[in-house]
């Protein structure tokens, strides 16, 4: 049965503590280890377009690499301008030491 989760990078592939880059088909995907688990959105500052694995991470904060607006990355709401449109998140699991994300 088709239950929606697909493999997305072995946590041993992950910077601990920090924000890795994924992809999965067409998606470019950002894999954040934060100490509250593991969460993944879309790759892409949604102000510019940036790179947010390029940025700078803090806990459960991703800061854009081009004008530092900010993500909190386990609802991927804007926290600090210029960013104001939402990121995109994923829901995501670890299951046999392998992350996994559904799309929806
Ligand atoms: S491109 Fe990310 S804040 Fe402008």
């Amino acid at each position: 049965m088709d239950d929606g989760w697909q493999d997305l990078i072995a946590l041993t592939d992950l910077h601990r503590g920090w924000v890795t880059r994924a992809t999965l088909g067409n998606r470019v995907l950002a894999v954040h280890d934060t100490p509250g688990g593991v969460y993944v959105t879309a790759a892409l500052c949604t102000h510019g377009g940036a790179d947010l694995c390029d940025g700078y991470f803090d806990g459960h904060l991703i800061e854009c690499p081009l004008h530092q607006g900010a993500f909190d990355v386990r609802t991927g709401a804007p926290i600090g301008a210029p960013a104001t449109r939402p990121l995109k998140t994923f829901a995501a699991r670890v299951l046999n030491d392998r992350v996994q994300i559904r799309l929806t």
